[in-house]
């Protein structure tokens, strides 16, 4: 088994094929925080749980002798912290309980050890068969409020990964309410020499990447307007200073959630810390009657030796293979081109078929009719909400725009903003209570629109019901979910006044509830999550939608930032990634074709451009990109990622390279940002087998891939600014 419980010492250990994670039971029954990092055979770790001897002031357990070590919360590394008992660092639990105070202390009760994964139930969460994950379940108590607290570990043992959720429930007789439940809590021995990772950004900056030596303080990302955000995405990782793209300490935290979170990273005086993530404690708070539970979401735990490279690759692993289910999982997915920047909200039904027609003479598979196609919606100021044909865009209807794209053998999507409403709207008009709001407050407008309260089912019904009259109308291959404004003034009419804390976190299992049903209905179905570009991408919707618009910024040298940071922990397959017109509608840059599709072609590739503008030269462009796509499309999406030069090292040049797994082949982009007058570099190669001969078809030469990793590819032609290159390696005999 992967996970061991010694006895006699009270040591549990939970292995994956790389890592271990230690944690111990003390004298007192509170649960200790040994060890996490590479993998290694002993169990007998009880030694590392050192006590700060000097601090005299600190809360002890109990009265005993002034002999050392002593026992407190504040000093020892908690495994699971709770609030206002002696550990003053940060705490992953807090309940109010009916006296009205927050005091909450757990302690170990029982535990149990299985094959395979439970379900949270509503939520979306990594899934893993017997033989795939074994899972640790460590009951607890906080005896004086009734506080049962399950504490849920899961281990990936061949992909290395982790999963960490917890469940409160009320055993007591009294109601009590949850001011904090993280998902995950983990206390590091010493940090001291550790670097904090985080990914922020706004719209069209998704996801930059940031690295700063952690701090005696708290280094966090949180997010607090109902979505996980453009500002900081629900990932940190902590690394050693000296970790590479290929070696060092590395730990990554991903929570599989998309509203308010929180997760920080906190250096105490003798250089421990303590991670933290969960839903925000901010805008939050549960009540449970007496048997109610809470579920909180699932947090991934990744550690590699391998740096950065190495984490990202063990999140990709696990994300393709046990988050994102159904269908698309391992099918691929078809290039499409999407109207968006060709047409904005300009368009009619001959204008749609005429791209569709180019489109289909290139090798393109898919046309996506963006915003715009329904009630009366013609700029961003009205309609949401009224999901039915705009006639006088689409004449004779969706049905048959949908059947005369088929026709030309292209599948068709479309899309919807379902969780917003227009104040224009005859949605609005008709049910102004199903905005989320609060009693005599004006509603923040945004974008034109108000946020409807997915909390309620009667909306989710009617949303339900308007997708599916749509889906049932004509034969729709896929969806782009949007989302463009922030929850404010969150409230809910049909909630009670105890409970309105509640709505951030409702809104969000509504949302999944929506989406499960619609999936359930249309197995067939792909969806593209979007929020204004990337706003919303995140664990959680890979769960339902395999690929998700990476940003609304589609210059090819801005998405060399975004992607980079983007794929710290997301992999290529959900990286919606497309080519733009030029000048760019975002930068006004001009990059050549070339170049703007090898960018794309780091994501799942499309067109979002006028095609029938195209000159036959850039129309021959597109077919042989379309070609390339499909030909790599294996190694791109189901390979492991390289990068090889970040787009910050220099700003002068990116790299990066998939190698299929079996190491028989591998992809290389290289782009130039700023061209130098000396320009001459040797790319050395990563990922590929040593021993391996691999023929560059670009080049036509063959080398080991001892020579590729460490002579490398020679660029010695005088690229220009925004070029770009790439190389197929072929292993041969
Ligand atoms: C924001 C998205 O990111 C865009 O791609 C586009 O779908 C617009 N919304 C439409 O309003």
């Amino acid at each position: 088994m992967p996970i061991f419980f010694e006895p006699q010492t009270k040591i549990f250990k939970l292995d994956t094929s790389s890592t271990s994670y230690v944690m111990q039971i003390n004298k007192y029954g509170y649960l200790l925080h040994l060890y996490y990092g590479t993998l290694i055979e002993d169990i007998d770790l009880g030694y590392l749980s050192y006590t700060c001897p000097h601090a005299s002031q600190l809360p002890r357990v109990e009265m005993e002798s002034e002999t050392n070590p002593f026992f407190s919360k504040d000093t020892h590394r908690m495994e699971y912290s709770t609030n206002g008992c002696g550990d003053f660092r940060g705490s992953a639990l807090s309940i109010l309980r009916s006296s009205g105070t927050s005091d909450t202390d757990i302690k170990y009760v029982s535990h149990k050890i299985y094959s395979g994964k439970p379900k949270i139930e509503g939520q979306p969460a990594t899934y893993a068969t017997e033989n795939e994950a074994t899972t640790l379940e460590i009951l607890c108590k906080d005896n004086a409020s009734g506080a049962e607290v399950t504490l849920f570990y899961t281990v990936f043992e061949i992909c290395g990964a982790m999963t960490r959720h917890v469940i409160v429930k009320n055993t007591s007789k009294k109601p009590m309410d949850i001011q904090r439940v993280f998902s995950t809590c983990v206390d590091f021995h010493d940090a001291s020499e550790m670097d904090f990772i985080h990914l922020y950004g706004n719209w069209g900056i998704e996801r930059t990447f940031e690295r700063a030596p952690l701090l005696h303080s708290t280094q966090s990302a949180e997010s607090k307007r109902g979505c996980s955000s453009h500002a900081h995405n629900p990932f940190i990782a902590l690394c050693s200073h000296d970790a590479t793209e290929t070696c060092g300490d590395t730990y990554g935290f991903n929570l599989v959630y998309t509203g308010n979170f929180y997760a920080s990273a906190e250096m105490d005086s003798d250089g421990g810390a303590r991670v933290l993530m969960g839903i925000n404690p901010e805008g939050f708070m549960w009540h449970l009657e007496p048997n109610e539970s809470f579920e909180a979401p699932e947090a991934v735990m990744v550690y590699s030796n391998e740096g950065l490279g190495g984490m990202s690759r063990i999140f990709h692993k696990l994300y393709r293979n046990n988050l994102c289910r159904g269908e698309w999982k391992n099918k691929r997915r078809p290039i499409l081109i999407n109207n968006w920047e060709a047409t904005y909200f300009d368009f009619d039904e001959e204008k749609l078929y005429d791209i569709a027609k180019t489109a289909s003479e290139l090798g393109i598979e898919m046309l996506v009719m963006d915003d715009g196609w329904f009630g009366n919606r013609n700029s961003s100021k009205t309609a949401l909400g009224d999901w039915f044909d705009n006639e006088e865009k689409l004449k004779g209807g969706l049905r048959k725009l949908v059947e005369r794209v088929n026709a030309l053998g292209l599948k068709f999507g479309i899309w919807f903003e379902p969780e917003m409403v227009s104040k224009d709207s005859e949605l609005f008009r008709k049910h102004p209570e199903w905005a989320l709001q609060t009693p005599n407050r004006e509603m923040s407008i945004s974008r034109h629109q108000y946020v409807l309260d997915m909390s309620r089912k009667d909306v989710r019904d009617y949303l339900f019901d308007c997708i599916k009259k749509v889906m049932d109308s004509a034969n729709i291959a896929y969806i782009k979910w949007d989302f463009n404004r922030s929850l404010t003034e969150v409230g809910s009419a049909l909630l009670e006044t105890n409970r309105q804390q509640e709505v951030f976190h409702r809104y969000v299992l509504g949302l999944y509830e929506l989406l499960e049903r619609i999936l359930t209905a249309y197995p067939h179905l792909l969806l593209e999550g979007c929020a204004s570009g990337g706003g919303r991408f995140d664990p959680a919707w890979l769960y339902y939608s395999p690929q998700f618009w990476t940003s609304d910024d589609t210059d090819a040298i801005e998405r060399l930032d975004i992607q980079y940071g983007t794929s710290m922990c997301y992999p290529t397959s959900s990286v919606g990634s497309h080519v733009s017109a030029i000048p760019n509608h975002q930068m006004k840059r001009n990059s050549p074709l070339q170049t703007r599709g090898h960018v794309a072609m780091a994501g799942t590739f499309g067109y979002e451009l006028d095609l029938t503008k195209l000159t036959d030269e850039e129309k021959e462009i597109v077919k042989t990109q379309c070609d390339d796509y499909r030909k790599y499309y294996n190694v791109i999406n189901y390979g492991e990622l390289y990068r090889l030069i970040s787009p910050w090292s220099n700003r002068r040049r990116c790299a990066w390279m998939y190698v299929s797994e079996d190491k028989s082949e591998a992809l290389v982009t290289y782009v130039i940002i700023r061209c130098g007058v000396y320009e001459r570099y040797y790319l050395r190669l990563a990922g590929l087998d040593p021993n391996k001969r691999y023929l560059n078809e670009q080049t036509g030469q063959v080398l080991t891939g001892k020579a590729w990793m460490n002579a490398g590819i020679c660029l010695h032609e005088r690229l220009q600014d925004h070029t770009s290159r790439i190389f197929h390696l072929v292993a041969v005999e």
